[in-house]
This record gives C-alpha cells, structure tokens and sequence, in this order.
C-alpha cells in the first residue's frame, strides 16, 4: 500500500522539494498551505504522517499537533523548524511530534527519518490494535479481567443473572462488588429496564435506616411531614442492591428477613402491608460466615442471603489484572490530560505489580489519576506514583527479606518495619487517611501514629476522600 504523507508549509519552495523528495521514495504526498487546510485534510481522509512547518500562517505547528491529537487521529508527525527554534521544538515533541528536522535540511536525513517515524507508527497502531482486542476480549459489563478467577464469576454472573434470584457479593473494600452487582441487574432481561436502587446500610442509625429502607407514613416521627417511599418500594420491578449488609444490627435484620421470606413489610408508621417485587443483591465486605460464627449476624439471614454467593478475589491474589485495570484506566482517563498519557514504563509496572493492593481496584483506580496528573509527558514513571507504592529510593522493596549475612537485630528489624507500613497503609485506607481513627484502631497514639507515617514515607493525603472526589 502506498503511503500517504501531508505536508504542510506556506513557503512553496518547500513544499514542492518535499513533494519530489518523498515522491522519489514511493510515498504519495499531498501538500497544503496553512493549518486550516491541513486540519480539513487530516479530518477527511486517512495520512500515515504530517510534515509540517511550526510556524504557519493562520496557526501554529503546536496548535495544529494539538488539536490534531485530540481529535484521536493516528498519525505520525514531523515538524520543521526554522534554526534557533529549538525550544519550541521541543515544545511540540511535548504535544506529540515524533521528531522533528531544523531547515534547511539534509535531504538523505529526511528520507530516513520519515522512514522510521513511519515505522514507529506502524508499530503503535499495531499495538494499539491488538490493546483495543485484548481488552475486548477481556472485558465484560464495565469491568476487565483476564484471572481465571473472575473469569469464572463472570460465567456465573451470565448463568445466574437472569434468573432473578437473591445473591450475595463478599469481597473486600474496592473489588468490584457494586459493578458486579449491577452487571447482575443488566443480565436479568425481565428487571433491566425496571429501577436500579442501590442503598448503603452502614452508618445509618437503626430508626433512620428503617425509615429510609421501608419509608415512612406523615407525621410517623417528629420531623415527618410528608409520607416517603423506602427503597424497596423504590426498587419494586427492578433491583434492592443492599450494600455492607454485614453492618446492619440484629434488629434490622429481622425485619430484613422478614421481606426476604414473604415480600411485604409496612412502612414506618404505617398498618397496610405493602408487597413488592425486587431482586435483593446484598454485599459486604466482611465476611458474613465470621459474624455468623462470631454472633453479630443471624444464620437464618444468612442463609437467606447466601442462595448464591459470589466472592470476589482480592486484587493482590489476581497480579495479573494490575497491567490491564491500568491500561483500562488510562484509557477512561486519557481525554482529560493534553497530550493524552497513555504508557507506564517499565519501572512504574514493577512498582505496581508489587503493591499489596489493600484499597483493591479502587487504590489502583486513584493511583493511577494521581500518576497522570503527575505525570511529565505520555508516559508514566515510577516517580510519578504516590509514594505509598513507589517508596522513595533506599526504602524499596523487594530486597531478600532473611539475609543471613547480616546481624539478626537489622534483619528482624526490617521485618517488623514491612509489617508495621503495610498494616499502617491498610489503615490509611480504611479510613481514608484520618490519622484520628487509625490511631483508635491501632491501639497506638496519634502522635506515634504521625510519627511511623513519616517513618515509612507514607503520604495519608493519597488516601483522603477530597482528593479523590469520586474515590469511594
Ligand atoms: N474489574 C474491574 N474493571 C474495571 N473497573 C473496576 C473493576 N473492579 C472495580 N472497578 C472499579 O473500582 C472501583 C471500586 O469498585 P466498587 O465500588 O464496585 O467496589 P466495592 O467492592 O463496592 O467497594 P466497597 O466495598 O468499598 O464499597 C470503581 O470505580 C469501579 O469502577
Ligand atoms: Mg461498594
């Protein structure tokens, strides 16, 4: 196939020279005078790559990049530069020039590089190409996966989805319990188009809980001025997804199952039974089986819960999904940043690859907007991560953990330090970065908490909900 190149120049001189050089060499060039035409040209039909002068007429050679990569045409791109330019050379290399040639040129110096730019390219779009149908592959509702593990609770989702029934999801903080959940409402052809209710019962006290899941007759308590629907009836034709169903009190779960069994309930300061139809998905992140065991939750309920259970794997047992949740993410996040950031190198993936992973998909999710908000060009580095998974140099990871070439003091000692970050990084993570609330848990004093954060280089900020606002 012959190749097609564009250049741009409003010096006619030029671009009659670059018409009868590349011609020379095969390619089929076109030529234009300024930006505007260049752009009409690029949009209509496909070029394998843009020469083009920096400064033109109506906009600048950066301009053109710009836009030209934000319209997410795929195309190599050389810049011409007058002597002395170098900066803004380098500037547009920033914007996604491939390379770029200061005039006036040596013919031979061109033709090659236009070769390798083109072969470059040919590279990226083949890779681009075989990501696009990796994650296709992979993919499934608004998830990716390639575990076998997921895998295998995907093929559930898609035996069980349709059939209506109650199901359970157990997994810990940030595996992917509501998408599960919802991929579950889309498979069920009879609730799909019914409403989608999902509701969070931690946190509630009992009687604000009973009234928001029931709802409530007028004037049923003080403040009570108007008659509310709860959610299950909400919910009535579609799905009640209930989430940290673990976390509701004994109370409450009677009255759960109660709806469970028989449909019907009364709304809080009410007489009439009311009855409706809707798919309870429950979830939780502890695991059920334990408070059953330990007293806090009724086996019946359990029971009742559990007709199918789903337990989502934690990240840290499921490696191999970090590059493509990466990939995934970069790609939802890749219209937000000019130019895009689209690669981590190799470093950076290590770094990732060796992170527990205690907030799960949701750590990696915000890890990597913070990288690409960091990030210095297209490509994420190691340096570019918080800190929390790239420890700074001298606390890397990774090192043999028994050297017995060393004294048993420093060995052991390094020992309690791995353990002391990774349970204080849990922490940080379950309560989002408030040192208040992990000192409580821990057993340890604020002051001592703050001072092991510093110690182990761990920025609580990265964990706090301001920072990433749709973080939880
Ligand atoms: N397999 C996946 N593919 C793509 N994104 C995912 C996947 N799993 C989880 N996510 C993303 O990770 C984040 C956390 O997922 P989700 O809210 O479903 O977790 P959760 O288990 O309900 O967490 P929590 O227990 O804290 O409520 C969401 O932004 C979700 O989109
Ligand atoms: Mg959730």
């Amino acid at each position: 196939m012959t190749r097609r190149i564009l250049v741009v120049d409003d010096e006619p001189l030029i671009r009659e020279h670059l018409k009868v050089l590349l011609g020379l060499d095969g390619y089929q060039v076109e030529t234009v005078e300024d930006g505007r035409s260049a752009l009409s040209a690029l949009r209509s039909r496909p070029f394998s790559l843009l020469i083009t002068d920096l400064r033109l007429p109506d906009l600048d050679g950066s301009e053109l990049l710009t836009t030209v990569r934000l319209d997410g045409i795929s195309v190599g791109v050389i810049v011409l530069t007058g002597f002395g330019d170098t900066q803004i050379a380098l500037d547009a290399m920033r914007a996604g020039a491939d390379d770029f040639v200061t005039k006036p040129f040596e013919p031979d110096h061109l033709r090659l590089l236009v070769r390798r730019v083109l072969e470059r390219r040919q590279l990226i779009d083949e890779l681009e190409s075989l990501r696009r149908r990796m994650r296709q592959d992979y993919s499934f509702h608004n998830m990716v996966s390639k575990s076998p593990r997921m895998r295998k609770v995907f093929d559930l989702i898609e035996q069980v989805g349709p059939l209506g029934s109650t199901v359970l999801i157990q997994g810990e903080t940030g595996t992917g319990k509501e998408l599960i959940a919802q991929a579950l409402h889309a498979a069920d052809a009879s609730r799909r188009r019914g409403p989608w209710v999902a509701f969070n019962c931690a946190a509630l006290t009992d009687s604000l809980l009973e009234s928001e899941i029931f709802g409530h007759e007028k004037g049923a308590f003080t403040g009570a001025d108007k008659r509310k629907k709860g959610k299950f009836e909400q919910a009535d034709g579609g799905t009640l997804f209930l989430d940290e169903v673990g976390d509701v009190s004994p109370t409450m779960q009677a009255k759960l199952l109660r709806v469970l069994n028989s449909s019907t309930f009364e709304r809080v300061g009410g007489t009439e039974t009311r009855k409706v139809d809707c798919r309870i998905i429950a979830a939780s992140n502890k695991r059920l089986e334990d408070e059953v065991r330990l007293g806090r939750f009724r086996s019946d309920l359990y029971y009742r819960l559990k007709v199918i259970t789903i337990e989502l794997p934690p990240l840290r047992e499921r490696t191999e999904d970090i590059p493509l949740l990466a990939a995934h993410f970069l790609d939802k996040l890749s219209t937000k940043s000019t130019p895009p950031v689209t690669d981590i190198d190799h470093e950076a993936m290590q770094a990732l690859l060796d992170h527990p992973w205690p907030g799960n998909v949701r750590e990696l999710e915000n890890a990597i907007k913070a990288a690409v908000a960091m990030a210095d060009g297209t490509i994420i580095h190691r340096d570019a991560l918080p800190a929390i998974i790239a420890p700074g140099p001298g606390r890397r990871r990774g090192a043999s953990l028994i050297d017995i070439a060393r004294p048993l003091p420093d060995v052991a000692g390094d020992l309690v330090g791995r353990v002391e970050r990774e349970y204080l990084s849990r922490l940080l993570v379950k309560y989002k970065g408030n040192v208040a609330r992990c000192a409580r848990h821990s057993g340890l004093s604020r002051r001592s908490v703050t001072q092991k954060l510093q110690k182990y280089d761990l920025d609580r900020t990265v964990y706090r909900e301001d920072v990433y606002p749709d973080g939880s």
